[in-house]
C-alpha cells in the first residue's frame, strides 16, 4: 500500500499487477517522435513493427474476400475455436509452405498472435513459475507479468545473430515452466540455424525424460509469427518438424499479421497439444479474442489459393529485402570507412540489427554522449533517424544495438536516411 501526504496508508485501486504493469519504450518513444514531427521537423521513423499499408497493401484476393464476406453477412459469433474451413485452411498452408503437420482439431483461431500468446502464458503457467527466454525478444517481460510467472531473460550475443544458444539457457532450465523462443525473431530479424535450434531442442528433450512425468513438463513456446518472410536461401526451422517427440511439449504461435502484412485484420492461431488447446479454446472464448467473422471466411479461402499466396509472398518479401538490403550495404560502407556503426546481414522479417556505439563522443556544441540512451537522443534529435534500442526488448541498458525496422519505409527515403545518420556520425569527436 502507498503512504498518502498526511502518513495515512491509502488502499490500492487495481491489482497488483495492473498497478506493476511497466510502460512500453517503443510507446514512449513514439509519443516523442510525433511531437517532433508536430513541430515540423522531419523524422525518419524505422521504429514501428508495423506496414505503412500504402506502401505494403494486404493481398489483393484477400481484401476483396473480406469485402464479399462481408456482404455475404457473416457478422455472427464465430465458434470458439474458429471456423473449421479456416481451421483446416491453415493446416493446409503449414503443409504446403511450410512442411508443418497439424491437424485442424489442434488448431486454436484468435485475433491475432497476441491473444495466441496470452493463451498459452496463462493455460500452461501457475503464478511463480520460471519462464526462460534470450533477450532481446519481444514482450515476453509483458506476458510474464500478465501470468504472474518470474521471468528469466538470458542475454545473447552478436556472434550468434543474438538468436540464444544450448550452453547459453541450460543452466536455467531445471526449475523452469516453460522456454519462449522466437524464429524469426523480433527485434533481431535473424533465425535459428538448423544446428542451433536442434541442440535446444535436444536440452529440452533431455530435461523431460528427467522429468518422466514426476514434475508438470517443461514447455516449448515457439512464436513463428515471421517464419514466411525469410530472404537470400535462409530456411525457417521448427521444433516439432525436427523432433516429432517434442509435440507433447510444444505450442506455436503464429498468424497472418507479419507475412500478409495484415497486422489490423486481427487473424492469428495457437497450435499445439490438443488438451491444451481445448484448455486456451475456454480461456480465449471467456475473453471474447476470436478473429472477426468475416475475415475468417476470407482467410479460409485465401490460404488455399496457393497462387495468390506464392505471388503475394514472393513480391513482399523482395520488397522487404530490397530495403533490409539497401540500409545493410549502406551500413557496412559507413563502417568500411572508420565510422562507428555495424549491422547482421539480414535474414528475415522486417528488421534488420545494427549498432550505433557513439558512447563517449562529443557533439560539436559540446555535450558527452554517455549512455545509450543519449546516443538514442542524438540520434533522433540531431540526425532525425528513430530506431528502437535493444534495451527497450529487455537487453542491458549498456547494449549499443538497435532495430531498425523497414515497415514503413519508402524505397526513395533510404539514401536521405543513410546520409543524415553519415553527417550526423561525421559531427562527432
Ligand atoms: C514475434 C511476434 N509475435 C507475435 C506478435 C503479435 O502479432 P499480432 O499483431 O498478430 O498480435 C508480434 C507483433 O509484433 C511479434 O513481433
Amino acid at each position: 500500500m502507498n503512504e498518502t501526504s498526511a502518513g495515512a496508508v491509502k488502499p490500492p485501486t487495481v491489482s497488483r499487477m495492473a498497478d506493476s504493469l511497466v510502460g512500453s519504450e517503443i510507446i514512449r518513444m513514439a509519443w516523442e517522435i510525433n511531437d517532433l514531427i508536430k513541430q515540423g521537423a522531419t523524422i525518419f521513423n524505422f521504429t514501428i513493427g508495423d506496414f505503412d499499408p500504402q506502401i505494403f497493401p494486404i493481398p489483393h484476393e484477400l481484401e476483396e474476400r473480406i469485402v464479399t464476406a462481408l456482404r455475404q453477412k457473416h457478422t455472427n459469433y464465430p465458434p470458439a475455436n474458429g471456423i473449421p474451413e479456416l481451421r483446416r485452411a491453415v493446416s493446409f498452408f503449414l503443409k504446403q509452405m511450410a512442411g508443418i503437420t497439424v491437424h485442424a482439431d489442434d488448431i486454436l483461431i484468435t485475433s491475432g498472435g497476441r491473444p495466441a500468446i496470452y493463451c498459452i502464458y496463462i493455460s500452461l503457467l501457475d503464478p511463480d513459475d520460471k519462464v526462460v527466454f534470450p533477450v532481446p525478444s519481444w514482450n515476453n517481460n509483458h506476458y510474464c507479468h500478465l501470468a504472474r510467472a518470474v521471468a528469466v531473460g538470458v542475454e545473447t550475443k552478436p556472434e550468434n545473430h543474438f538468436m540464444p544458444t544450448a550452453a547459453e539457457l541450460r543452466p536455467h532450465l531445471n526449475d523452469a515452466a516453460m522456454v519462449a523462443l522466437c524464429s524469426p525473431q523480433n527485434p533481431t530479424g535473424t533465425v535459428f540455424s538448423e544446428q542451433g535450434l536442434r541442440e535446444l531442442c535436444e536440452l529440452i528433450l533431455e530435461e523431460n525424460n528427467r522429468r518422466a512425468g514426476v514434475r508438470k513438463p517443461l514447455y516449448l513456446f515457439y512464436d513463428q509469427m515471421y517464419w514466411a518472410l525469410t530472404y537470400d536461401g535462409v530456411r525457417h526451422y521448427d521444433p516439432v518438424s525436427l523432433y516429432p517427440e517434442l509435440r507433447p511439449f510444444t505450442i506455436y504461435a503464429d498468424g497472418l499479421s507479419k507475412v500478409f502484412a495484415a497486422t489490423g485484420l486481427r487473424v492469428g492461431w495457437a497450435f499445439g497439444p490438443r488438451s491444451i488447446i481445448e484448455k486456451m479454446k475456454s480461456i480465449s472464448s471467456h475473453i471474447g479474442a476470436w478473429a472477426p467473422k468475416p475475415e475468417q471466411v476470407a482467410a479460409a479461402d485465401f490460404l488455399q489459393d496457393n497462387s495468390a499466396v506464392s505471388q503475394f509472398l514472393t513480391q513482399f518479401r523482395q520488397q522487404l529485402n530490397q530495403r533490409l538490403q539497401h540500409f545493410y550495404r549502406g551500413l557496412m560502407q559507413m563502417k568500411d570507412e572508420g565510422l562507428p556503426v555495424n549491422a547482421i546481414a539480414p535474414q528475415a522479417a522486417l528488421y534488420l540489427t545494427v549498432q550505433i556505439d557513439l558512447r563517449g563522443r562529443r557533439t560539436p556544441e559540446g555535450r558527452t554522449l554517455h549512455t545509450t540512451a543519449d546516443v538514442t537522443d542524438y540520434l533522433l534529435h540531431q540526425c532525425g533517424i528513430a530506431l528502437v534500442p535493444f534495451y527497450a526488448f529487455g537487453a542491458s541498458p549498456e547494449s549499443s544495438w538497435y532495430r531498425l525496422s523497414v515497415g514503413t519505409c519508402k524505397l526513395e527515403e533510404m539514401d536521405e536516411a543513410l546520409s543524415r545518420l553519415r553527417v550526423g556520425l561525421s559531427r562527432l569527436r
